[in-house]
């Protein structure tokens, strides 16, 4: 797996008649040790999350309840994830700028992250992130 760049990553499934569940844990399905978790929740029809990129920073999302768009690009090209499964993570290294949209009502987007929350980890500028990825080059 390369993970300088985005994947959708298969989580493990337990099916069961009494409900399925999937589970997460430390080194197994993720490149990092996670730190700390959040959700968003409640999302009005036609609203936008995300807007930014991270320095360090990488995470997982899962859309453990409805379905979202998450759109992500280097810089270079610009690719976008339906994520609608509760079994299946989205990846995001560092150096994406990303943008979560189309969440249906009632939709979860979990995120699984590998620090603890800062805010000097964030670009929130566009302009700023495009001349970070310039430097860095094609990532996706
Ligand atoms: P932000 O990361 O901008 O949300 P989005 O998921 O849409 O990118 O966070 C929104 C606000 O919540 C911002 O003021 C920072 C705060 N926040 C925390 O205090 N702790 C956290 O763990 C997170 C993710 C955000």
């Amino acid at each position: 797996m390369d993970w300088t760049k985005p994947a959708i990553i298969s989580l493990p499934k337990i099916c069961d008649p009494r409900g399925n569940l999937t589970f997460v844990q430390d080194g197994d399905q993720v490149p990092f040790h996670i730190a700390r978790a959040y959700w968003i929740y409640d999302v009005p029809a036609g609203e936008e999350r995300g807007g930014h990129s991270h320095h360090d920073m990488r995470q997982l999302l899962i859309a453990t309840s409805g379905s979202f768009s998450v759109n992500l690009t280097d810089g270079f090209v610009t690719v976008t994830h339906t994520l609608n499964r509760p079994f299946e993570g989205l990846y995001i290294p560092p150096g994406i700028w990303r943008t979560i949209d189309n969440f249906a009502s009632g939709s979860v987007c979990l995120s699984l992250v590998s620090m603890e929350y800062d805010e000097s980890d964030y670009v929130r500028e566009f302009d700023e992130f495009l001349a970070l990825a310039e430097k860095k080059g094609p990532v996706i």
